[in-house]
């Protein structure tokens, strides 16, 4: 058997295969007030219909000022457990592990949709002040933040484990915190953005505090079976800016608060980024973090082939597969790499009849 669809179990949870769905924004809650819709409960249905042994929710917002839009998922309030209810039953009920990441947008939030041209709301196109670390903008024509105040920072590590214990009602067998591409925790991390002279920012000490304060509050709000995933940018490719030896330290740091699994993306928080991507480009990320904080990694990032996600684990580079785009062009991508790694794979009993001759 594959390693790729051999089962993998971390804390209490037993995943039976190691395709993940990376979290990917739908932009479709249509109701503009974070609650999941019809379309949600089709998508990440399809992808657990498809043979995806995790399916992790998209970046889920722990407050209204939060998202990136005004169609993100939210986390906020206990209604959206309850509108959560269907997609983790079409989830669940097809043979996956639901997972859900929490985020905040930071001084990223507060924009359209992508297929609009992710332009920036003011207040009258039902925008909002946005906040982060420091009062920098992303970039230059983009809204100037809050600095955020010590009051803002206590509150929203208390948002993160609201949002928690909501998720762990709705059903989610998995967190994952949102520290990368640019979004809040990310924004708290990078020296570039962070140029606070309290003691959230300055030494790497100081600027992970808040991400670590964050994952503290999240741990202890969640049964201790439960596994708790990170996502990082492992560098954001600028000079004198976060980078792989720091985010080493701090995947040592995020395991010490009981962190089960470092999901290994880069990049995001800089709109000049020098980054050419290739196939697996962040793999390289995953496997210093792997062995040198000694943690259980995700790797993520133009993997679309079976024989590459599988010598990715072989290799020792990462315990997990992430995808996303591939799984948006093929939901049964996972039934097809199997088939391709093991010789034969189990389609939904409603498909079967696939497996007869084309002309029949
Ligand atoms: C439509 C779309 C939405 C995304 N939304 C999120 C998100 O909510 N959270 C996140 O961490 N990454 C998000 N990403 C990034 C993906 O999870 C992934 O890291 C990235 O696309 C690289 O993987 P891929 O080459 O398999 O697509 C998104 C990507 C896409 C294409």
């Amino acid at each position: 058997m594959s390693k790729l669809f051999s089962p993998i179990t971390i804390r209490g949870e037993e995943i039976p295969n190691r395709v993940f769905v990376a979290p990917m924004c739908q932009y479709s809650s249509e109701t503009e007030d974070g609650h999941a819709s019809a379309w949600h409960t089709v998508h990440y249905g399809t992808r657990a219909v498809g043979g995806a042994g995790l399916v992790m929710l998209e970046a889920s917002s722990v407050r209204a000022d939060g998202r990136i839009t005004p169609w993100d998922l939210g986390i906020w309030d206990d209604s959206h457990v309850t509108s959560m209810g269907p997609v983790v039953e079409a989830i669940v009920g097809n043979g996956a592990t639901p997972a859900i990441q929490l985020a905040h947008a930071g001084r990223k939030a507060a924009h359209g949709k992508p297929w609009e041209g992710s332009k920036m709301l003011s207040a009258s196109e039902g925008g909002w002040e946005t906040i982060a670390p420091s009062p920098i903008s992303f970039q230059e024509d983009w809204n100037v933040p809050r600095e955020m105040t010590l009051d803002d920072i206590g509150q929203l590590v208390d948002d993160f484990a609201s949002a928690a214990k909501r998720s762990v009602n709705a059903g989610m067998k998995v967190i994952e915190l949102h520290m990368a591409h640019g979004y809040l925790g990310c924004e708290f991390l990078s020296p570039l953005s962070n140029q606070r002279d309290d003691q959230y920012g300055g030494s790497l000490e100081n600027r992970a505090r808040f991400p670590l304060e964050i994952t503290k509050a999240v741990r202890s709000a969640i049964p201790d079976s439960m596994p708790l995933f990170v996502r990082v940018s492992a560098t954001e490719y600028m000079d004198n800016g976060w980078d792989v030896d720091e985010c080493v330290e701090f995947s040592r740091w995020l395991k010490d608060e009981g962190v089960d699994l470092i999901d290994c993306s880069s990049g995001g928080n800089s709109a000049t980024q020098s980054l050419t991507p290739f196939p697996g480009y962040q793999v390289q990320f995953s496997a210093r973090i792997r062995s040198e904080a000694e943690v259980t990694t995700g790797a993520v990032g133009l993997i679309t082939e079976a024989a590459q996600a599988e010598k990715i684990l072989d290799d020792g580079d990462a315990d997990v597969i992430l995808l996303a785009r591939e799984l948006l062009r093929n939901p049964y991508w996972p039934i097809h790499a199997q088939t391709e790694l093991d010789g034969a794979a189990e389609w939904p009993d409603q498909y079967k009849r696939v497996a007869e001759l084309r002309n029949r």
